[in-house]
């Protein structure tokens, strides 16, 4: 057989709540069929009524073949992944923080080996975004470099739970040619800035999510008003249509360079 000289990678943003994720599922054939992607990267961080990842949600993904999950701010909202997280290995936390439960250091990374060629994902979490974690995060760019000097062979692949733009595509330009795809998550809203770097890089300030059109980054905008106003809790927005928010990329084996890079918005 003769190999691919490819590897055709699909992420998508962060899936909020049930109604999205069932969107998301309902919809996966139809992205398998269009993308024929060998690899797929979900963030999995508001999946649970929109705070963490029950067991049964992760199984759920499991089922569905989605090969890597990762995280950010949410991580630790959802008790039950204390219980599960070291029986399984495809979940990837943020990297640059430093975890008082061991079991979460363990999965700062997930590598898979396609053709011959091994592919790290990795987590990593901005201060803008992760102040539940504030004073055990290490700065991400010296993390990465870190991570990188172990292994220069490597395709990376960077999931940037961050805020803002510009330090999005601060790390981008700073890993461009040493990590082959960087993108945003967090903010929930897509942006359309998506381009191949100067050194190759595939690079998006945030691939959005999966969520209800009519929502506040996915949870119900009455709700939220309110909240903002009075107080109280926010809720998961529970009407559709719901957007899917992703990211195709086609990354060289032998050079690690994005060749194609594709933005994904359907409304369902
Ligand atoms: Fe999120
Ligand atoms: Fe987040």
């Amino acid at each position: 057989m003769k190999l691919q000289n490819k590897v055709k990678i699909l992420v998508v943003g962060d899936i909020v709540g049930k109604g999205a994720r069932n969107a998301f599922i309902n919809y996966l054939p139809k992205l398998k069929e269009k993308y024929d992607y060998d690899l797929i990267a979900i963030n999995a961080e508001n999946t649970t009524h929109g705070k963490g990842l029950n067991y049964k949600h992760y199984k759920l993904y499991h089922e569905h073949h989605i090969d890597v999950l990762t995280m950010g701010n949410h991580l630790l909202d959802n008790v039950e992944i204390y219980d599960y997280i070291d029986k399984i290995d495809n979940i990837v936390v943020p990297g640059n923080v430093e975890y008082n439960d061991q079991i979460f250091n363990n999965h700062k990374k997930f590598s898979i080996i396609f053709e011959n060629k091994e592919i790290i994902f990795l987590n990593l979490l901005s201060v803008s975004a992760g102040q539940k974690f504030l004073e055990n995060i290490n700065e991400p760019l010296s993390y990465f470099d870190n991570i990188y000097n172990l292994n220069h062979n490597a395709i990376y692949i960077i999931d940037y739970h961050a805020e803002y733009t510009l330090e999005k595509n601060l790390l981008a330009y700073y890993v461009d040619n040493r990590a082959s795809l960087v993108y945003g998550t967090h903010t929930h809203v897509q942006t359309s800035d998506e381009r191949i770097l100067p050194n190759g890089t595939g690079f998006i300030s945030d691939v959005g999510m999966c969520g209800a059109v009519d929502s506040i980054i996915g949870y119900d905008y009455q709700s939220y008003i309110n909240k903002f106003k009075n107080g109280g809790a926010s809720e998961i927005a529970k009407k559709g249509p719901y957007m899917i928010n992703a990211l195709y990329a086609e990354i060289s084996l032998e050079n690690k360079k994005v060749i194609k890079l594709e933005r994904i918005n359907q409304k369902l």
